[in-house]
């Protein structure tokens, strides 16, 4: 048995949104994540998906996506990106009795991979718009925005706060976080879902959002404070599973 986690997928059959405008990498890049995840992830292992899974805006406009995900070998389990219109934040219990048994959607919830509990939500983190001088220094930033940004993260932990209290009470003492968004944004050190990953001890944070050679390195990624940071952003990773847990 393995743990996987594969981000941003991007699914747009119902859409005539294309990806390959944001570079060679996104060219099929539905074909590249059916062959890799077909090649690594076998039917006992569990698939984590870290969200903006499908450009469709309603639950109807996703159902070729979906479809495709669900035809993916392995558990599914799904985390919201800030793409998933179709994914009403309040309306998670009714998609996972609708997907009951074929896939499971993370949030204000847990599940499980052996004795970790995977917890999680969207996430957020104040991404700007940040003022560069000419040399790229970051000189101020929409300080509108970053007040908005904060009831969002607020909302995101509390989110985040139920999932560890649940997995909790449930027993479990060993936990595995997914974000959507990364933890913290290009000026930050730590934030509140760092710090909330060093109280509970989380082995890992998994993240994704981040697209793009000049934005992967936006936020952690290796060890910090004892918790292993991984972005997992399809275009990252070129669209193969990053193993989680062996
Ligand atoms: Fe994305
Ligand atoms: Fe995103």
């Amino acid at each position: 048995m393995a743990l996987y986690a594969l981000g941003d997928l991007h699914l747009g059959f119902q859409t005539d949104k294309r990806m390959d405008v944001f570079g060679r990498v996104w060219k099929h890049h539905e074909r590249k994540v059916e062959k890799y995840v077909n090649k690594t992830v076998r039917q006992r292992d569990t698939l984590v998906l870290t969200g903006d899974h499908s450009w469709g805006r309603k639950l109807e406009q996703c159902r070729e996506d979906l479809a495709f995900i669900e035809r993916l070998p392995g558990r599914k389990v799904l985390i919201r990106g800030n793409h998933d219109m179709f994914w009403d934040a309040g309306k998670t219990a009714r998609l996972n009795e609708e997907f009951d048994q074929r896939l499971f959607f993370l949030q204000n919830n847990f599940t499980f991979y052996e004795d970790y509990a995977l917890v999680g939500t969207k996430g957020f983190t104040f991404e700007g718009p940040f003022y560069l001088d000419r040399w790229g220094n970051v000189t101020g930033w929409d300080e509108k925005r970053e007040e908005q940004a904060k009831k969002l993260i607020d909302r995101e932990l509390a989110r985040l706060r139920k999932s560890f209290c649940l997995a909790e009470e449930a027993g479990y003492r060993k936990f595995i976080m997914f974000l959507h968004y990364p933890p913290t944004n290009i000026l930050e050190e730590t934030s509140v879902f760092t710090d909330i990953a060093e109280e509970y001890k989380v082995k890992a944070v998994v993240y994704s959002h981040c697209h793009g050679e000049r934005r992967f390195g936006d936020s952690i990624r290796g060890e910090f404070h004892g918790v292993q940071y991984m972005l997992v952003s399809g275009d990252y990773l070129e669209f193969q599973p990053a193993l989680i847990l062996p």
